[in-house]
């Protein structure tokens, strides 16, 4: 049985491709800044209304600058499904573009500039994995009605599954509303994968002492017990970028900077979010920030490229990493190397297709039903 800790994610996260170019044609991997953008400007005014590229906060300042909408991904599944260009194209990691592609229509197609863009957390709950914990789960709680619930971070058979078991999808800004509309429902919640937004969630809706964890990777993790006594059941998946946040760091930054406040994404574990002042998606972390007054200062605890754009979109407050330099970038969304914009637009121009993600049908559907209702809640 293979065990997985945070130690061993990020070993094995050390051997991630990791901002590779090699699958770029010879003539982009080393194209600089100031031959990229005009080239990169030139194909969009060519594509015109044919193309929208879609960025997500964590996206590199490269990409976000050439984004007609920026965003987490809540806002940007909603952008996606409103668009009616003919190509959609994903700053962001492939289940973010999977849900493009299952949200928009059939005539439009999702380009992700990079496919090795792959969130490592959406491969922590395999679908197959998780059909064999469903059928342990259910049987230990034969009366009871389960809903299944999966974080957007989830790759689209998993959110087939869950409609197709009665539940749905939810991003970190609707969690809450998800599992009341579960709970609505049904007796319990299996949440996946994100075991510190499940646990965030349950103590925001007053259930902190309802919670059960579910690890797949031992079999000591998963007491069926534990599943008949408790009302949400959390998959013991984790992001490495957010679970590097501690309680210290909070001290610390409000230790060496009087009056600082802290933001941080659900994402972060539970007594990061206790600490902290302001819990929220990247949105809520955005507006905190545009709403500040001049001369505040806010600390935060998410991915470094959003507290980047923050600082250089509000000069007027400051804005800090909460574990300074320790703080990571996402290295699934740094896969999108803006050489690898530039190469899947001018191929569009070209009239070659590159990267396209595309759902199978069968999934698409169900997993189509999984995310309107999220959408509706
Ligand atoms: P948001 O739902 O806040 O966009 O976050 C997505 C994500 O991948 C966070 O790690
Ligand atoms: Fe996945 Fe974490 Fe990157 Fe978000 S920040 S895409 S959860 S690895």
């Amino acid at each position: 049985m293979v065990t997985m800790d945070t130690a061993d994610i990020e070993t094995d996260l050390s051997l991630f491709k990791y901002d590779t170019l090699e699958q770029l044609p010879p003539e982009y991997r080393t194209l600089s800044e100031s031959e990229r953008t005009p080239r990169i400007e030139a194909a969009l005014d060519e594509l015109g209304d044919e193309a929208v590229v879609l960025g997500h906060n964590y996206q590199r300042r490269e990409i976000v600058e050439h984004a007609d909408f920026v965003g987490d991904s809540y806002e940007l599944s909603k952008r996606a499904a409103e668009a009616d260009a003919e190509y959609v194209i994903f700053g962001g990691v492939t289940f973010m573009a999977e849900s493009a592609d299952i949200i928009t229509d059939d005539d439009q197609t999702v380009i992700l500039p990079s496919m090795e863009a792959s969130c490592p957390m959406a491969g922590m709950a395999e679908a197959l994995q998780v059909d064999a914990a469903w059928a342990e789960i259910t049987a230990a709680a034969p009366d009871a009605e389960i809903i299944p619930i999966t974080y957007m971070n989830s790759y689209a058979d998993l959110k087939a599954f869950c409609a197709s078991q009665g539940g749905l999808v939810c991003t970190s800004s609707n969690a809450h509303r998800a599992f009341e509309w579960a709970f609505e429902r049904g007796d319990k919640v299996l949440f996946l994968p994100d075991k510190h937004l499940g646990e965030n969630t349950a103590h925001r809706l007053g259930m902190e002492d309802e919670v059960a964890t579910w690890d797949p990777w031992d079999p000591a993790g998963k007491d069926p017990d534990e599943v008949v006594e408790s009302d949400i059941i959390c998959w013991d998946g984790y992001c490495q970028v957010h679970e590097r946040f501690t309680a210290e760091h909070v001290e610390q930054v409000r230790e060496d900077h009087r009056g600082a406040r802290v933001v941080v994404h659900p994402e972060c574990r539970r007594e990061v979010v206790e600490a902290a002042d302001v819990v929220g998606s990247t949105s809520t972390i955005c507006e905190t920030i545009e709403t500040a007054d001049p001369g505040e200062t806010w600390a935060i605890g998410t991915e470094i490229h959003l507290t980047e754009h923050l600082q250089r979109w509000h000069p007027e407050v400051e804005v800090l990493p909460l574990c300074g330099d320790a703080c990571m970038d996402c290295n699934a969304m740094r896969q999108i190397d803006p050489n690898y914009l530039a190469w899947v637009l001018e191929e569009l121009v070209a009239g070659r297709e590159r990267n396209v993600i595309e759902v199978a049908a069968d999934e698409k559907e169900l997993a189509g039903v999984a995310l309107e209702r999220m959408l509706e809640v």
